[in-house]
C-alpha cells in the first residue's frame, strides 16, 4: 500500500466517524492538506445533508465549494461538533505538528472550537518525540527577525519558509533541531513571543481520537 491509499483509509475511517454527526445537522470542521483533501472529496457525496462546514484555510474552502458543500463563517456557527485534519507528527499522546501547509493558525482556532478532534495521518506521522519535522511558527512580517532572535535563544534554529504568506497575511518560520520533551511548555513559550501568532503545536489542545493508516488497517489510537 503506498502512502496514497494509506491517506485515503483513514479519510474513509474518518467518514464513518462523522457520518452520524452530519445526519444529525451538524457543523463539521475541515482541515487543511493531502489527507485532508481525501477527506473532502470523500465527504462529496454528503453534499445535500451536510448542513455546514467550517474550513481551516482558504483552499480547503474551495476544494469543499467545488463539491457544493457549504462552507460557513466561523463567526456564524455556534460550537462545531468534530474537526477532521491531518498533522506532519503525532505522538503516542496525540499531541501534534501542524503547519506543513500553512495553516496552523486557522486550523487550531477549528480545533479550539471544535468538541472533538480526530486526527487522520499515514504511519510515518506516529513519532515517540516530536521535532524532527521542523515546527511551523506563523509570525506578523515585521516581527521576523526578533522571533528568529528569541526562537535561537530556545534552541532552534529558525529558517524563513521563501515566498509564503499565510491566509492571515504573515510569514512562517521553520525551526530546525527542535527536539520537544515538554510539548505543552513550548507551545505556550513560543506563543509568548511579541510577534507570534501561533505555533504547530498542539499539545495544549490534542486530537482526541487518531486514525492511523497501516499496512495492516486503519489503527485507532487515543490518548
Ligand atoms: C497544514 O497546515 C498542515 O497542518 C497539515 O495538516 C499537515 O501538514 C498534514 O498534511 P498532509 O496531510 O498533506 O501530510
Amino acid at each position: 500500500m503506498d502512502q496514497d491509499q494509506l491517506k485515503k483509509a483513514v479519510a474513509a475511517a474518518a467518514i464513518e466517524e462523522v457520518k452520524s454527526a452530519i445526519l444529525d445537522g451538524e457543523i463539521i470542521g475541515i482541515g487543511t492538506g493531502s489527507t485532508a483533501n481525501q477527506f473532502i472529496d470523500l465527504l462529496a457525496p454528503y453534499r445535500n445533508e451536510i448542513k455546514g462546514t467550517v474550513a481551516s484555510s482558504e483552499a480547503s474552502a474551495q476544494r469543499l465549494r467545488n463539491h457544493g458543500i457549504e462552507v460557513l463563517d466561523l463567526n456564524s456557527t455556534g460550537d462545531i461538533a468534530v474537526y477532521v485534519d491531518g498533522a506532519d507528527e503525532s505522538n503516542h499522546r496525540l499531541e501534534l505538528i501542524k503547519g506543513g501547509g500553512a495553516a496552523l493558525t486557522r486550523e487550531k482556532i477549528v480545533a479550539a472550537a471544535s468538541a472533538r478532534f480526530i486526527c487522520i495521518a499515514d504511519e510515518s506521522k506516529l513519532v515517540d518525540q516530536l521535532g524532527a519535522f521542523p515546527l511551523p511558527v506563523e509570525v506578523i512580517p515585521m516581527a521576523r527577525s526578533y522571533v528568529a532572535r528569541e526562537l535561537v535563544k530556545l534552541g532552534g534554529n529558525p529558517v524563513y519558509r521563501e515566498g509564503v504568506v499565510t491566509d492571515n497575511g504573515n510569514i512562517i518560520l521553520d525551526v530546525y533541531d527542535f527536539m520537544i520533551a515538554t510539548p505543552c511548555k513550548t507551545e505556550e513559550r513560543i506563543n509568548a513571543i511579541t510577534g507570534v501568532v501561533t505555533n504547530g503545536l498542539f499539545a495544549l489542545r490534542p486530537a482526541d481520537l487518531l486514525l492511523l493508516g497501516t499496512p495492516d488497517g486503519v489503527k485507532r489510537l487515543t490518548a
